[in-house]
């Protein structure tokens, strides 16, 4: 620890570093306190090797290429924008709860796993039995921590703790790949809206007061929807998207940051942050240049070059599927999830605190 001080503030005048090593030595209490715990729900986009752990399958290669040098589950060439917040408030990268080999959960869990939704689908872990999930995690602390073993997340651990919540995507999704029109999509989003609120209030009701909620990103802009459903939902919008799938988005936004002003205005004692993705996302895709990026709508590793390099059954990791050489130049790695490149942008937006309502940066809720 002293080392990792020494070195960390080796450049600081003398009074401050006297300053740091006082606090140090008064209150060891301050050094946990300023760990951040984290808990994770989502999907794909958040999914740190869940899907893979809990059903038993395998992501082969290309995936992992880049940074990991082997596949960890991971629907990315590298590391996911939760990696790089992990790596942003100095905490290990969090396990997946369903991994049960050389996981390490005493800085939180991820309880993320591809392809769910708020409702469950074909993944048997939708959002209500992610955070069952967290409650029984919790339990099992509880008994183990006198026993010294387990997490050791303490009670005032759980209390301090930052609640993440990345859901959405799917949930929009699915009436769009079944060619439902927009209207009866946006029908879909009340429902959704109440889960989400369910499952924010159950982690409430069980002493969580810090919540991160991120919206949802431009799904009428990834290059498998583009290249699928592009005969049925024709209008583009101004950077050659979907425009019914980025209506239904901000559709579903908009819902999710008047119930985050509500559970803030009801619920004095806690912290509901929004965080604006979509915003993230559209700047990327926008301004594409200004970020190295080639064709902001198509996939690294696909089939079929341009103007999507999406096939269906031709997607990533299947055989004679070959990835591009250089995906920083890219943004969406497989036609659904984005670049290690991109994730590491998304990422620096998040931790900036400009893109949360209310402006709070991730770093002072942890400390908070
Ligand atoms: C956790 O423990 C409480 C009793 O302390 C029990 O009521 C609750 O059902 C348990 N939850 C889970 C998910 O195990
Ligand atoms: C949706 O429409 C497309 C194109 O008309 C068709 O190929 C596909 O089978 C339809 N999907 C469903 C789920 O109805
Ligand atoms: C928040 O306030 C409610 C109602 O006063 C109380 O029941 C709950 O325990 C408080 N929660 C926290 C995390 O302090
Ligand atoms: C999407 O929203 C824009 C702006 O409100 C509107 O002009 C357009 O008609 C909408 N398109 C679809 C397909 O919903
Ligand atoms: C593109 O960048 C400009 C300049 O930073 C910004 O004003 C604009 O909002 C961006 N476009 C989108 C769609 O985010």
């Amino acid at each position: 620890m002293s080392v990792e001080v020494g070195g960390r503030f080796k450049c600081l005048p003398r009074f401050q570093l006297e300053t740091i090593v006082l606090v140090l030595l008064i209150s060891p209490s301050l050094i946990n306190g300023a760990k951040c715990i984290l808990f994770n729900f989502g999907d794909s986009n958040s999914d740190t090797g869940g899907l893979m752990a809990g059903l038993g399958l395998y992501l082969g290669p290309p995936a992992g290429r880049q940074f990991f040098h082997r596949t960890t589950g991971r629907f990315c060439d590298g590391r996911l924008y939760i990696d790089f917040l992990c790596e942003g408030l100095k905490i290990k990268f969090l396990s997946p709860y369903l991994e049960s080999s050389g996981s390490d959960y005493t800085n939180g869990v991820n309880f993320a796993v591809a392809g769910t939704a708020t409702e469950a689908n074909v993944i048997p872990f939708p959002l209500s039995t992610q955070v069952l999930q967290f409650l029984h995690f919790k339990n099992r602390t509880r008994e183990l921590f006198p026993q010294g073993s387990g997490s050791m997340i303490s009670e005032k651990g759980f209390q301090n703790a930052v609640y993440s919540f990345d859901m959405g995507q799917n949930d929009i999704a699915t009436p769009f790949n079944a060619n439902s029109s927009y209207s009866q999509v946006i029908k879909t989003i009340p429902a959704v809206l109440s889960r989400i609120k369910d499952a924010i209030l159950n982690v409430y009701n069980n002493g969580g007061k810090k919540f991160l909620i991120y919206n949802t990103g431009p799904l009428g802009c990834l290059p498998q929807k583009l290249a699928l459903q592009q005969q049925i939902y024709s209008e583009l919008d101004a950077y050659g998207c979907l425009a019914a799938h980025n209506n239904a988005s901000k559709a579903f936004n908009t819902g999710l940051s008047v119930l985050l002003d509500q559970l803030n205005s009801q619920y004095t004692n806690a912290t509901f942050v929004y965080v604006d993705i979509f915003r993230i996302k559209y700047d990327l895709i926008a301004n594409n240049t200004k970020y190295g990026i080639d064709n902001p709508l198509m996939a690294c590793c696909g089939f079929g070059g341009p103007p999507y390099n999406y096939v269906f059954r031709k997607t990533c990791g299947e055989p004679n599927v070959q990835p591009c050489s250089d995906a920083s130049r890219y943004l969406s790695w497989d036609g659904v999830h984005n670049t290690e490149a991109a994730n590491s942008i998304i990422a620096s937006r998040i931790l900036s605190g400009k893109y949360s309502k209310p402006p709070i940066k991730l770093q002072t809720l942890c400390k908070a």
